[in-house]
């Protein structure tokens, strides 16, 4: 059952857009509802000022309850003992301490003897406290009274996931392509830098489906432009990239550039379609190309505004954008750098030498640039009326998202473009997927983001990825391989890194056969992620989740942290720490163990439910059937273009048995019959599901 309470005049975000199963409660219901499950609700706390808040939700915990979701958030997979805020940060430093991330996904289901599932549809500042400032005790605390609250009941930590993420649509759904492995890096100057990536990939032999460009394929950094000196034809440069298979994916920026010579920038102006200041004139901050303006994504008109600006790009053949500095990224504002600015003249203009004291204020004022004390400054209009940012604040990248791919929607003639983005809100996963962020090259962020697959999931971005590799810091060849093995699964599956660290395309290291075949492996499996992708995105279920999900009574189950269970048959058990020859991995129940010495060759073992160590070396997949599936595996291919036999029949629904090499792992229980079928999923022309059976006999 779903539940939602109504308190005072809340934002339509737009989030939750199936109402048929709702029942809607009044505030007193609510509070009945919420205390059956052991919660209370206190309306009471209205002064927002002296740091207390508008609403609270509490509950008391027992020693086994455990918290799931949260989407994009640090730490555990079960999120219990900490807090979380849900306010979007531009956060480069993803570290244990920081609250939060650059989404808010403001779902959870509370694990407990009577489980339940709750939803915050408010679009600035929640805080989820965890068990953090009592060990015992969650407080969910709103700044407002203006919000709509969710409360799902249902049997399981699963079916309350399903029914939420039935209520908030379906979600995103990349093209098949979009399984491919992309390359990228900030840094990738001129389309000689891009040729040379894909002839070294090529020559590696190594499978590739698209190069990522970042910012430097702009003029200045200015969004809807290209640096013609650097991309002479890019027309041409697109179409020859294709013919080699590999497609090219640019980052759009939130931001538009302040030059009055740009059309974008005077018409934007002229329309009135930037967010403004306290004086009603444009508000402007310094990103990438210095001054920029805030597109109000929040209006329908500036979304079909700017999401048209993309057909110059896919008049060239581009069918796919990455959207960042959306939440929205501030490097600095008038006001904060000009109070800096008096500062250091104030301190310059003394007699004596700056004290220490005095030289960490001043450092601590440049590094506390990071926009929110801007986020009151400025203004949208929501249905008409003004709105300050920080009551929205969380919406901004998702209406960027929606801007973005309701304008590829309109040009790509039905194709399904690529897009994902950094910033997001409960709402955003039905038009694209998220990537986690600036992250860095360290084993502690290869461990996060297998821990953050779930709750992305519960929260329906089903299509998502970290930066494989790491973003910030120096990659070794032992993270990268290990990490390639892991990404290997996730639907997003690119390789990324800034513009002042160690290069890490995979060519560039020793074992160059061993991530040939890791990323093989990746394409033999295409047909059957993407198809346990489809299944999870129509039937509202996750593609990627924790063990609890499936095994909720096994304590042990419940308690991993650092295994996945992928669609109906897999399990993964990545290898995440330095210097080690395998791991320790529990297994729920019997299951055969896959060893992929390359991405032809494997070995297989049953093992029995138990812990168990498995050696897995540095250019090895290990994975787990469960009892009674098939794993079907396609023929390996250097980009998805090469897939025809697989795209052509799977569209007809006329896959067979045949066209892969299958791994079966029969129940013994089952007896004499070894009759397994594996229903695989393609996708139409018009994008319905389209089932291929595979028989395995
Ligand atoms: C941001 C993005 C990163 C990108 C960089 C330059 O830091 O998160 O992925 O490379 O900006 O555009």
């Amino acid at each position: 059952m779903i539940y939602r309470m109504k308190s005072g005049n809340p934002i339509d975000t737009e989030a939750v857009v199936n109402t048929e199963d709702i029942e809607q409660i009044t505030e007193l219901e609510f509070i009945d509802k919420l205390g059956s499950f052991g919660g209370s609700y206190y309306t009471d706390k209205p002064d927002i000022s002296e740091g207390r808040f508008a609403l609270e939700l509490s509950y008391r915990m027992n020693e086994k309850t455990a918290f799931f979701g949260l989407g994009e958030s640090m730490r555990g997979i079960n999120k219990r003992g900490y807090k979380y805020i849900s306010e979007n940060t531009d956060e480069p430093r993803q570290v244990e301490d920081k609250y939060s991330l650059y989404g808010a996904h403001n779902f959870l289901v509370v694990k407990d003897e009577e489980e339940f599932g709750l939803f915050i549809d408010y679009p600035g500042r929640v805080e989820f406290d965890l068990g953090f400032e009592t060990r015992d005790l969650m407080t969910v605390r709103i700044p407002t009274k203006d919000v709509y609250i969710y409360l799902i009941s249902g049997k399981d930590l699963a079916q309350i996931t399903k029914q939420f993420r039935h209520i908030i649509g379906m979600s995103y759904i990349p093209p098949l392509w979009g399984f491919g492995y992309g390359q990228s890096r900030f840094g990738y100057k001129t389309a000689d830098d891009i040729r040379e990536v894909v002839n070294k990939y090529r020559s590696a032999g190594i499978p590739l489906d698209m190069v990522y460009m970042d910012i430097d394929y702009m003029q200045d950094y200015k969004d809807f432009t290209i640096n013609r000196t650097r991309f002479p034809n890019f027309e041409d440069f697109v179409e020859e990239m294709k013919e080699q298979g590999v497609r090219l994916i640019p980052i759009m920026d939130a931001a538009i550039a302040h030059d009055d010579r740009m059309k974008i920038f005077e018409e934007g102006r002229n329309k009135g379609y930037f967010c403004t200041n306290e004086s009603s004139g444009i508000f402007e901050a310094g990103v990438w190309p210095g001054w920029t303006a805030y597109p109000d994504f929040l209006r329908p008109e500036v979304r079909t505004w700017f999401g048209e600006l993309y057909r110059d790009f896919t008049d060239c053949g581009i069918e796919g954008f990455w959207n960042d500095m959306n939440e929205p990224a501030l490097f600095y504002t008038e006001s904060n750098y000009k109070e800096t600015l008096a500062a250091f003249e104030e301190l310059a203009s003394k007699n004596s030498d700056p004290t220490p004291g005095e030289l960490l204020e001043l450092a601590g004022r440049i590094n506390g640039w990071n926009g929110h004390d801007q986020y009151a400054h400025f203004f949208h209009v929501v249905d008409g009326k003004k709105i300050r940012h920080d009551r929205v604040h969380n919406l901004y990248g998702y209406n960027m998202l929606r801007a973005t791919s309701e304008g590829l929607e309109n040009q790509l003639s039905g194709a399904r473009p690529l897009l994902f983005g950094r910033s997001s809100y409960i709402g955003a996963h039905r038009y694209a997927g998220i990537w986690t962020g600036d992250n860095c090259s360290w084993w502690s962020h290869l461990l996060l983001n297998i821990r953050q697959m779930p709750g992305l999931n519960m929260c329906g971005f089903l299509f998502s990825g970290a930066d494989t590799g790491g973003f910030g810091a120096e990659v070794t060849e032992d993270l990268l391989l290990r990490w390639t093995a892991f990404s290997i699964f996730t639907p997003l599956f690119r390789n990324h890194s800034t513009c002042d660290v160690r290069k890490q395309e995979c060519y560039r290291f020793g074992d160059i056969k061993a991530f040939r075949e890791i990323i093989a492996l990746r394409y033999r499996l295409i047909p059957y992620l993407y198809s346990e992708f489809l299944k999870a995105a129509h039937n509202d279920e996750c593609y990627l989740r924790a063990l609890a999900f499936d095994y909720e009574d096994d304590d042990d189950a419940v308690e991993t942290e650092d295994q996945l269970l992928l669609g109906e048959g897999l399990m993964l058990a990545p290898v995440y720490m330095q210097n080690t020859e395998g791991r320790h991995v529990y297994l729920p129940e019997r299951m055969l163990m896959i060893r992929f010495n390359t991405a032809s060759e494997y070995e297989t073992a049953v093992y029995e439910a138990g812990h168990h160590y498995i050696k897995i070396g540095l250019e090895q997949v290990v994975i787990f059937l469960r009892e009674s599936h098939i794993l079907p595996l396609a023929s390996p291919q250097v980009c998805t273009a090469d897939m025809k036999h697989y795209i052509e029949y799977g569209h007809k629904g006329e896959l067979e048995a045949d066209d892969f090499e299958i791994i079966a792992f029969p129940d013994p229980a089952d007896g004499p019959k070894q009759y397994y079928e594996y229903k695989m999923w393609c996708e139409n022309a018009d994008r319905e599901p389209v089932e291929n059976k595979i028989v395995r006999e």
